[in-house]
């Protein structure tokens, strides 16, 4: 992390687990650690159902609420999807685009996500952007030339202005869910070439600003090497947000 330039963010991601009983046990038990940390934003990615509790449990801390997936249009007939109005009217402040689960099990494709990041913008949301390499990918040798596909169709049409709002997170497949964290120098090569990607696009000053996290299986052990990389700026965790002591490991490595 390098916060003389940019933000850094923990964002919990909780995928399809903990109902709105559990979800208040476990911000309870959260809550007095990750409302304290002053040098680094903490964020909750919650199921739509845990929104309302979890935003209402933290309504008067720093810590924001986001969502897993929104859908690309404003409003209609849509049975079962959830707009960038609703989140955003529901208190969320953060909402991930493209996670790599959606990817693969919802079939969403590069342009999809783009109107995604596009969506989240205009209801006020900051996306927060994945991307990253299957196993296969990453044996071929084209992790990089896939990461700036996907960054650069992520950012079509998007102004300088607006880029300050997108935050990436650079989640290789193999590495999701499996134990099997990228080394910190791997994590810090790709994040490194994600910035550069965004650098060739909008110039310097812009892309030092760009928060980038990493997320693979980070956790209480290896986050404070993680995060001692330059470019990585954070985390989306998913396993060890789920329980109160392994979540605010990380955050204490990052407010350090
Ligand atoms: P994991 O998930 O931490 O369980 O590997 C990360 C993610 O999918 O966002």
């Amino acid at each position: 992390m390098n916060r003389r330039y940019r933000r850094t963010i923990i964002a919990g991601n909780w995928k399809m687990n903990k109902t709105p009983a559990e979800a208040r046990k476990l911000v309870e038990e959260l809550k007095p650690v990750i409302a304290k940390a002053k040098w680094c934003e903490v964020v909750l990615c919650v199921p739509f159902v845990d929104i309302p509790i979890v935003v209402r449990l933290l309504k008067d801390t720093r810590v924001a609420v986001g969502a897993q997936n929104l859908h690309q249009d404003e409003s209609g007939a849509f049975t079962g999807e959830v707009s960038g109005a609703m989140l955003k009217g529901a208190g969320c402040k953060y909402v991930i685009v493209g996670h790599s689960e959606r990817r693969q099990y919802v079939g969403e494709t590069d342009a999809l996500v783009s109107e995604k990041v596009r969506a989240a913008l205009d209801a006020g949301l900051r996306p927060i952007v994945c991307v990253g390499e299957s196993l296969p990918q990453r044996e071929m040798g084209i992790t990089k030339d896939l990461v700036t596909l996907q960054v650069k169709t992520a950012l079509t049409g998007i102004g300088v202005d607006q880029l300050k709002k997108i935050v990436f997170a650079y989640e290789p497949i193999w590495a999701i869910g499996t134990g099997k964290t990228a080394t910190a120098e791997q994590a810090a090569e790709v994040c490194e070439h994600i910035r550069t990607v965004i650098r060739k696009i909008y110039g310097a000053r812009p892309a030092r600003s760009v928060t980038i996290q990493y997320g693979g299986s980070m956790n209480a052990e290896n986050s404070e090497e993680l995060l001692s990389m330059l470019d990585v700026d954070g985390g989306l965790i998913g396993g060890a947000s789920l329980k109160a002591k392994d979540f605010i490991a990380i955050v204490n490595a990052a407010n350090q």
